[in-house]
This record gives C-alpha cells, sequence and structure tokens, in this order.
C-alpha cells in the first residue's frame, strides 16, 4: 500500500494509472475510520483495479465554534484497517498542502445544501463539495462510495456530479450500525457511556417512526415528528432537527413523492449526532 502526502503525488500516482488502463475507486474519508468507512472499501474493491481512500480532516467544513481541532485522528490505526482492506494508496496530506494561503475558489451546490445540516451548519456543504471536488480532481476516479450515513451530503454530492459533468460515478453504501443500533460515527468517541445509552434513541425512534410512515402514508409524518422530538428529549437529546423530505428535491413532500428521508441531528452533551431512514412510499 503506498501513502502519499501532496496533491502533486497522488495526482501523478492517479494518472499514470489512468495511462495504463486501470480504473479507480476513491472513498473520501476524515480519518478515525471504522467498520462504516470499511465497508464503503470493501464495495469500491468490487468496482475497479485501484482503490485510493483519502483521509483529510478538512478545515473549510468545520464551523469557527465546531470540533475541527478536537476531531479524532489515528494514522496508524487508519493505515492498518486500509492495509486489512487491501488498499492501493492511501492519500494523507498536511493540511498546509491542499488550501494555498490566498486560495479564493469555491464549489458550491445552492439547493440540497441548505435545509437540515445545511441550516445549522451554513459554511459545511460549501466546504464538503469543494474539497471533495479537489479530491476528484487529484485522484480521477471512476467511482466514489460515500454512506447513507451522510445522507444530505451523498445527495448533494450526486447533485454537484450531475451540474458539473464529472465523468465519475456516485455509489451509495449502506449505513453501517453497531449491534444496538447507534450508527458508526467517527464522533462516537466524544460520548460518554450514559450518554451513549441515550444515543440509542435516535436509531429506535427512526426504525418506528419508518414504520408508522410505511404502514399509514403521508398524513402520518406530523405525529411522526412530533412524537420522535419528544421521545428523544425525553432521553436527554436536545434536538437539532427531525424531519421528513423528498429525497429528489428535500422538499416537503407532495402527491409524487417516491422516496423520504426521515433524519434527526441532535446533542447528546455537546456532541452532534445525525442518524436517517430512507422510506418508500407507495403510490
Ligand atoms: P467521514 O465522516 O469520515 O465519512 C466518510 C464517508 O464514510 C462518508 O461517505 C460517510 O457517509 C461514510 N460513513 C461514515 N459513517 C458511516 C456509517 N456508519 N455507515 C456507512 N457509511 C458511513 O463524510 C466525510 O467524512 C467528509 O465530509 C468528506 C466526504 C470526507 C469530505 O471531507
Amino acid at each position: 500500500m503506498e501513502i502519499f502526502r501532496t496533491p502533486a503525488e497522488i495526482q501523478a500516482y492517479a494518472l499514470s494509472a489512468k495511462r495504463r488502463g486501470k480504473t479507480i475507486s476513491l472513498i473520501p474519508t476524515m480519518g478515525y475510520l471504522h467498520a462504516g468507512h470499511a465497508s464503503l472499501i470493501d464495495i469500491a474493491r468490487q468496482r475497479a483495479d485501484i482503490v485510493i481512500v483519502s483521509i483529510f480532516v478538512n478545515p473549510t467544513q468545520f464551523g469557527p465554534n465546531e470540533d475541527l481541532d478536537a476531531y479524532p485522528r489515528d494514522f496508524e490505526h487508519d493505515r492498518t484497517l486500509c492495509e486489512d482492506h487491501k488498499v492501493d494508496a492511501v492519500y494523507a496530506p498536511a493540511p498546509d498542502s491542499m488550501y494555498a494561503d490566498d486560495a479564493s475558489t469555491w464549489v458550491e451546490e445552492t439547493v440540497l445544501s441548505r435545509p437540515l445540516c445545511g441550516a445549522s451548519r451554513p459554511i459545511h456543504f460549501r466546504g464538503v463539495t469543494t474539497v471533495v471536488a479537489k479530491l476528484f480532481n487529484l485522484t480521477l476516479p471512476d467511482y466514489a462510495v460515500f454512506g447513507r450515513k451522510d445522507a444530505q451530503q451523498l445527495l448533494v454530492i450526486r447533485r454537484m456530479v450531475r451540474d458539473l459533468n464529472f465523468p465519475i460515478e456516485i455509489i451509495a453504501a449502506p449505513l453501517v450500525r453497531d449491534e444496538d443500533g447507534l450508527a458508526l460515527s467517527s464522533r462516537n468517541r466524544y460520548l460518554s457511556a450514559e450518554e451513549r445509552k441515550r444515543a440509542l434513541v435516535l436509531s429506535r425512534s427512526l426504525r418506528a417512526g419508518r414504520r408508522t410512515i410505511e404502514g399509514g402514508g403521508l398524513e402520518t409524518i406530523p405525529t411522526v415528528i412530533e412524537l420522535m422530538k419528544k421521545e428523544i428529549e425525553a432521553a436527554g437529546g436536545r434536538v437539532d432537527y427531525v424531519e421528513a423530505l423528498d429525497t429528489g428535491s428535500l422538499t416537503a413532500p407532495n402527491a409524487d413523492t417516491t422516496e423520504l428521508l426521515l433524519a434527526v441531528a441532535a446533542y447528546f452533551g455537546t456532541t452532534r449526532l445525525i442518524d436517517n431512514q430512507f422510506i418508500q412510499v407507495k403510490s
């Protein structure tokens, strides 16, 4: 497995692979890798000759009062996980090699990035789309794998790829949970044992909400949302949002809606967690 530290090195590697006719899969990550990331790597492996994992805690997607400095990092652990999953190359740039001091160009999606996490984290998705566009230019992938854990991110990236004609197929990977239902996340390490137990309300109430909407249709949405908010607060969480939106437009569902995103963000202590369920709507 090769490890690259600068944009020039990884781009030369990718260009050389493309010239030899190889296909490339990219898995963009911020490191502190867990079984959710590993599942993305395994999906990528099935598609392409060469699998590249990027590990970069991207400063431009963190707001001024967010956890950039505290974000967990463990490169040796990440390297071993990548080796175990037969990754060909890891791209782990130093922060100052990714952005010039006077960088002044952004890639911004302006519709799907506004609701949900975009409402409480206004600059977040602009940072994500900018860094992912840069990573696409550096690694020249045929495929890029994104997890449904970050459902809005997946939809925003798909829209960016469509709108800017990136010649890349975006593959959606299932959300991986711990045995007790908690969605795996690098941020789970911030939780105390007590907070972790309380946070199980997210997956539990989402599952119940999904069953209710599947059984009773779109009319049940307001009741489901109110109940979920109550349950999360009763468990000691502080709700940022609970919403059910059409996955095509991320607006309120209507008669043409075929798929819903039931999504939640809530704080347990100071840790903000997100979780979701995709729900097929019967016509
Ligand atoms: P990060 O949070 O490290 O996630 C990297 C990828 O792993 C994302 O596509 C995310 O959806 C996926 N992932 C994380 N937890 C998962 C889980 N429990 N099940 C399935 N997939 C999971 O998302 C980012 O990094 C960044 O915003 C990035 C795209 C790398 C841009 O900086």
